[in-house]
């Protein structure tokens, strides 16, 4: 069991004390040319989480791979690149030209306009051009994730990142929209059972390995997404609160981990699909 960031959620290069005690760091999503973002306001807190509208501000894949994925490398952990494009061309020209990282590939981010081609077509032409490790990152918003999963799983996706955030709005005190694009990913504590639910569904269709998040903030919520069927856990909006998130959620697991009479954080990987920890535990005595 590996712990990440999620993509879009940690500055590698302005706080690189956080990103060494992560397992591997992810990158923001890279597009093939730069993006300025969206229109101001872009972040907004609410009672149960976050709502960004961001829209993939990032320098390009030129300017990524001459300058940031270098820097990113001296970091000394694993590398992982998220991925973003608008059609299943763009994401395989940028996968052709990485090496020696492990690859995201977000096919879900909610703040863009334009239409992708669909997850399996993407992870298709991905394929073709790269034997690196390949995530799928899918979208919440949709009722039978696993469809999508084992569609990305036959195109040749060797992972799952699950999941992105889904749109939210928020009204401000005269009751305009508090986003300038006026809706925005909702990410935290409120995308935690939905993201659950993604794990539990994508792990019983596929058994590939996950990367679970959602609103994790805790290292009970780690232990959740590792029973649901999550190999790996990226934290995400609890990185803005808390930066030290990292060192707390590792001790609070072991912590949890241990008062549920589990010596090895990874023997509950699946577990709620057996009835839970107390049914996995009389049926092996
Ligand atoms: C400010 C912000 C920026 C994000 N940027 C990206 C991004 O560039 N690419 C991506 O795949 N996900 C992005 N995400 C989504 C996160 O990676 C993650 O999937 C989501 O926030 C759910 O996890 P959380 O509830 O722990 O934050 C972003 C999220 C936030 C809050």
């Amino acid at each position: 069991m590996r712990i990440l960031n999620a993509s879009g959620c940690l500055d590698a290069l302005t706080a690189p004390d956080i990103a060494r005690v992560l397992d591997a760091f992810v990158s923001k999503t890279v597009t093939p040319l730069p993006r300025e973002g969206n229109a101001p306001v872009r972040i907004a807190e609410t009672d149960v989480g976050m709502l960004n509208s961001i829209g993939l501000a990032n320098p390009g894949r030129d300017a990524f791979l001459a300058e940031t994925l270098p820097r990113l490398r001296g970091l000394g952990v694993p590398v992982w690149v998220s991925v973003g494009g608008f059609a299943a061309h763009e994401y395989a020209e940028t996968c052709a030209q990485l090496a020696d990282v492990t690859i995201e590939l977000n096919l879900s981010c909610p703040n863009v306009d334009e239409a992708a081609d669909s997850a399996a077509a993407i992870v298709a032409a991905c394929r073709e051009v790269t034997s690196l490790p390949l995530y799928a990152k899918l979208s919440p918003a949709n009722w039978d994730i696993s469809e999508v999963a084992r569609a990305v799983q036959a195109a040749g996706a060797d992972g799952l990142s699950l999941v992105n955030t889904m749109r939210g709005t928020a009204l401000g005190e005269s009751l305009e929209p508090r986003l300038g694009t006026w809706s925005g990913g909702l990410s935290g504590p409120a995308l935690k059972p939905v993201a659950l639910a993604a794990v539990y569904a994508c792990w019983r269709a596929t058994r590939m390995p996950i990367l679970g998040m959602g609103g994790v903030m805790s290292g009970r919520d780690v232990l959740e997404f590792i029973a649901a069927g999550a190999q790996d856990v990226a934290l995400g909006t609890v990185l803005f609160r808390d930066p030290e998130a990292p060192q707390r959620v590792r001790s609070e697991l072991a912590a949890e981990a241990a008062a549920l009479g589990v010596a090895d954080v990874d023997d509950v990987r699946g577990v709620a699909h057996e009835g839970g920890v107390a049914s996995r535990l009389s049926l092996t005595r």
